[in-house]
C-alpha cells in the first residue's frame, strides 16, 4: 500500500531519509582496543538488571563489522546515519584519549563519507564511562565539564569531516529513567540524583555547544524524545493536573530551558525542596540556552496520564517506567497511566500515528524560536521471524513505518518545518533493559550468527526515500 499524502503534498526538496543507530546497543568490542566500562557495561553485569542477563559485550558485532553494516546504508539507498561515539572508546575512564577508539569513528566517517552518506554524529547516547560515574556521574557538576572536553576531543579528530553535531539523546531517559527510576544506568532511584543528573546534562549540552560553535561546527542540536501526555478524562481537574505535570516533566522541563533559557514555573513548582534548587547556579541556563541549529524529535508514542489510581482490573504493563514503587516521575510519582484501547507493539507501546502530527504541530505553534526539526527516531519493535526463505515479512513494522511518515507529511503540510527523518533503527540490537529480546531494526540479525538480512520493512523504507526523491 503506498503513503496517503495530503492532496498536492510533495516532500522538501533536500528532505533527508536515515537510518539511526547507539554506539552501546551495536558495537560490542567492549573491551577491545583499549576501551574500558561504560555504565552500561556495568549496569549490565547487575543480576535482574538487563533481561535474560544480556550484555552488550559483544552486541551485533559492529566494531569488526562497520563497513558492512554501512553498506546496507547504500543498498537501502539513505541519505544520512545517525550514530553516536563511545566515551568510553575515544577516552576510556574519561583519561587519556584513546587512539585506536578515535580512529574507528574516523574510519566510519571516511566510510560515510565516501558512500555519499551524510553523518549526523550524537556525542552521548547514554553510555558514561563508568570510572566517572563512580565518582558521582552526572549527579556532579564537573561531568558537565568532562562532557564538553570529551566533546571537543572527538571535534578535534572528525571535525573536518562531519557537520552536524548532536549533544544529548533523550535526557529524559538518562536522568529521570537512569537515576529516579532505576530501570537505566546506573540504576539509581534517588529523586534528587535524576534533578541534579538533569540539569548537569543540561549545562554538559550548553557547554559542549558552546564549544563546539568556537570550533567551527557547522550545525548543532540535541535530540529530546517528546509526548503527547493526554488527560484520560479531559473533564476530570485531576487528570488534567497529571497531564500538565507529565507534560512539564517530560517536555516543557527540556524544551524551555534549552529553547527560552528558563525552567517552567509550573515545573520548578511540582519539584520544588527536591534538590534542582542546590545545583542551579547563576549564569547556567544562558549557557543552557547556547543557540541550537536544529531539534531532534525522537517520538514512538503518546501517554495517557491520569491523577487517580488506576482502575481495578487494569492489565499490567510491561513498561519499565510503569512498575511500582520505582517511578522516574519526580515530584509526580501519583500520576498513572492508564492503557487506551488502541493497537500496541511488542514493547507495549500504544500505536497512534497522529500523536507524531499533533506534537510536531504543537512544537510549531507554542516555540516561535523553535529551529528546524528532524525526526531522529522513530520506529517500532515486532516479534517478527523469518520464514523458511530467510525472509522476514514485518507487515506490521511497514504498516506503523507508513502511518508515521504520513503523520510527518501531515505535518509539513500544515506549516511544521522537519527536515528528515531517521527510522529506528538499521538492525536489531541491544535494546538496553529488554536485552536482545525486543528488535527495532530495518535489517534482521540472526541470534547466534549476527548474519544480517534486509527485512521486508528495509525494502519498503528504500522504496519510500526513492519515490520521494523523485
Ligand atoms: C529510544 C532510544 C533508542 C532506542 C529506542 C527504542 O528511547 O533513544 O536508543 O532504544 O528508544
Amino acid at each position: 500500500m503506498a503513503l496517503q499524502l495530503p492532496d498536492g503534498f510533495r516532500w522538501p526538496s533536500g528532505f533527508l531519509w536515515g537510518a539511526a543507530t547507539a554506539a552501546a546497543q551495536i558495537e560490542g568490542a567492549a573491551h577491545e582496543d583499549g576501551k574500558t566500562d561504560s555504565i552500561w557495561d556495568a549496569f549490565a553485569r547487575v543480576p535482574g538488571a538487563v533481561a535474560g542477563g544480556d550484555t552488550p559485550e559483544v552486541a551485533i558485532d559492529h566494531y569488526h563489522r562497520m563497513p558492512e553494516d554501512l553498506a546496507l546504508l547504500t543498498e537501502l539507498g539513505l541519505d544520512a546515519y545517525r550514530f553516536s561515539v563511545s566515551w568510553s572508546r575515544v577516552r576510556p575512564d574519561d583519561a587519556a584519549p584513546n587512539p585506536a577508539g578515535l580512529d574507528f569513528y574516523s574510519r566510519m566517517v571516511d566510510e560515510l563519507l565516501a558512500r555519499g552518506v551524510r553523518p549526523f554524529l550524537t556525542l552521548y547516547h547514554w553510555d558514561l564511562p563508568q570510572a566517572v560515574e563512580e565518582r558521582g556521574g552526572w549527579t556532579l557538576r564537573e561531568t558537565a565539564e568532562r562532557f564538553a572536553e570529551y566533546a571537543m576531543l572527538v571535534h578535534d579528530r572528525l571535525g573536518d569531516r562531519v557537520e552536524d553535531w548532536t549533544t544529548l539523546n533523550e535526557p529524559f531517559c538518562s536522568t529521570y529513567i537512569a537515576y529516579a527510576g532505576g530501570e537505566h544506568a546506573p540504576g539509581r532511584t534517588e529523586p534528587a540524583a535524576a534533578l541534579a543528573a538533569l540539569h548537569h546534562q543540561l549545562l554538559g549540552h550548553g557547554l559542549a555547544t558552546r564549544a563546539l560553535r568556537e570550533a567551527g561546527a557547522a550545525r548543532i542540536g540535541i535530540s529530546l524524545n517528546l509526548t503527547n501526555a493526554v488527560p484520560a478524562d479531559p473533564d476530570d481537574p485531576a487528570d488534567l493536573d497529571a497531564a500538565r505535570r507529565i507534560d512539564a516533566l517530560w517536555n516543557r522541563g527540556f524544551l524551555e530551558p534549552v529553547l527560552r533559557g528558563a525552567y517552567p514555573e509550573d515545573f520548578l513548582a511540582d519539584v520544588r525542596g527536591l534538590g534542582l534548587e542546590e545545583v542551579l547556579h547563576e549564569g547556567d541556563l544562558a549557557t543552557i540556552a547556547a543557540p541550537i541549529d536544529f531539534l531532534g524529535v525522537n517520538h514512538y508514542h503518546d501517554d495517557q496520564v491520569s491523577g487517580r489510581p488506576l482502575p481495578a482490573g487494569t492489565p499490567a504493563s510491561r513498561r519499565p517506567t510503569d512498575r511500582p514503587g520505582r517511578s522516574p516521575f519526580v515530584g509526580s510519582e501519583h500520576v498513572t497511566f492508564p492503557p487506551r484501547d488502541l493497537p500496541r507493539t511488542a514493547m507495549d507501546w500504544e500505536v497512534h500515528p497522529e500523536g507524531l502530527k499533533h506534537l510536531l504541530t504543537r512544537l510549531t505553534g507554542d516555540y516561535p524560536e523553535l529551529p528546524p526539526m528532524y525526526i531522529t527516531e522513530n520506529g517500532s519493535a515486532y516479534l517478527d521471524e523469518p520464514d523458511e526463505h530467510g525472509v522476514v515479512h514485518d507487515a506490521e513494522r511497514i504498516a506503523y513505518l507508513e502511518r508515521h511518515l504520513e503523520a510527518v507529511a501531515g505535518a509539513l503540510a500544515d506549516g511544521a518545518d522537519v527536515r528528515g527523518y531517521f527510522a529506528w533503527t538499521l538492525l536489531d540490537n541491544f535494546e538496553w533493559a529488554w536485552g536482545y529480546a525486543e528488535r527495532f531494526g530495518l535489517v534482521r540479525v540472526d541470534p547466534e550468527t549476527l548474519e544480517r538480512t534486509v527485512k521486508d520493512s528495509g525494502r519498503h523504507f528504500a522504496a519510500i526515500a526513492a519515490a520521494a526523491r523523485l
